[in-house]
């Protein structure tokens, strides 16, 4: 059985938060809204906890899990060093939807570091994971509250129907304002590295601690495509449907849409095409408005793949976004939701 709380960010019931706290402090899971997404939480320090996440999720427990705080001192509980460039990030973007990876202390149990002897730590803003991590007074790891390999949930619906019976605890908060999983930042190396891009971008970070790489992992579509290859294990942000980006000047991008639609429905697929507002008119498939522009892409994204499922759609192609700023945040997921099929027009 889960226990359900459903909780106004603006009108935050303590007693609920009490209630859910209890359950994280007995050493049990409980999700709770990000300004992300949706995070499946236990106590970092506690590997029997930890281990329910991976059981909760089926997720391989190899892949290191993010550690939420509510106040910056506990960062020095949980690192080694804190070194200049973290101070700068924590001071200028905390609370917020960044996550710094540091060198951990033994505290930290290796079944929530992956097995890394580095920990990622992340401060949320959402004032519903404030008020639940202040209660519990625990880091609490939580990566983001999907089975495994599915598009992570930003809307209470979704966790509900995904995740219910799976954990012991739920807040349902509403949606989560950014809609992406926070921006991953290595700050172990000489020069910071992003792991994960989000909505905090190389362009932000750079503003404020100079030259930041991305992990070439990330722009090396080929190797990626190999690194999925050993198992289901690199799978990521996969609907039900087939994803497809169209790539070239918009008017022929709705041009072969309109034309592969036509023949998907011939032999009995359904296809939508997620699209900016703007274009939405230009479609005769059915289509998916993803927004107006980018921040709106971001925060609607997750969902949209996650309704493309319960419209049964067969093929869903996509526009693509410039991949610069939060674009790049928003290709990064599409590339994997797409298992990195491109058709250029
Ligand atoms: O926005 C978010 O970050 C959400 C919310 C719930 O806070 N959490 C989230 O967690 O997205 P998760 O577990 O789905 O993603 C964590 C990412 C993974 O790609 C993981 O491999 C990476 O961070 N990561 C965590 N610890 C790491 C470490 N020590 N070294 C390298 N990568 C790490
Ligand atoms: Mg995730």
């Amino acid at each position: 059985m889960t226990f359900i709380s459903r909780i106004d960010e603006k009108h935050i019931n303590k007693d609920e938060i009490k209630k859910q706290a209890e359950i994280l402090k007995e050493g049990k899971t409980v999700i709770f809204p990000t300004e992300t997404v949706y995070g499946l939480g236990a106590n970092a320090l506690d590997e029997n906890a930890v281990s329910k996440i991976y059981e909760a999720k089926g997720r391989p427990s190899d892949n290191p899990l993010i550690v939420h705080i509510y106040d910056k001192k506990q960062v020095n509980d949980l690192v080694k060093d804190i070194n200049e460039n973290a101070q700068i990030i924590m001071n200028k973007f905390w609370p917020g939807p960044i996550t710094i990876i540091l060198k951990k202390k033994d505290i930290v149990p290796m079944r929530t570091s992956g097995g890394l002897d580095t920990v990622a730590i992340r401060m949320p803003s959402n004032p519903i994971a404030k008020a639940l991590l202040e209660e519990v007074k625990l880091p609490i790891a939580a990566p983001s509250a999907n089975i495994s390999g599915r598009p992570s949930p930003t809307r209470g619906k979704h966790v509900y129907e995904e995740m219910n019976n799976r954990v012991d605890g739920i807040i349902l908060g509403g949606d989560c304002t950014f809609g992406l999983e926070s921006t991953v930042l290595d700050l172990t190396n000489d020069i910071p590295t992003i792991l994960r891009p989000g909505s905090v971008t190389k362009e932000d970070l750079e503003n404020a601690i100079g030259q930041v790489n991305i992990d070439p992992a990330l722009e090396k579509k080929e190797d990626n495509i190999k690194a999925k290859a050993p198992g289901m294990k690199y799978k990521h942000y996969s609907p039900n449907a087939d994803v497809y980006i169209v790539s070239g000047d918009i008017d022929n991008v709705v041009k072969k849409v309109n034309e592969l639609s036509y023949d998907g429905a011939k032999k009995g697929l359904k296809c939508a095409v997620m699209c900016l507002e703007e274009n939405n008119n230009k479609y005769k498939c059915d289509t998916i408005v993803l927004g107006r522009n980018l921040e709106e892409v971001a925060s609607n994204l997750f969902n949209a793949l996650i309704t493309a499922d319960e419209n049964e759609y067969n093929i869903v192609y996509t526009e693509e976004f410039p991949n610069f700023g939060v674009g790049r945040a928003i290709m990064n997921r599409l590339l994997k939701s797409a298992g990195y099929k491109i058709i250029k027009v």
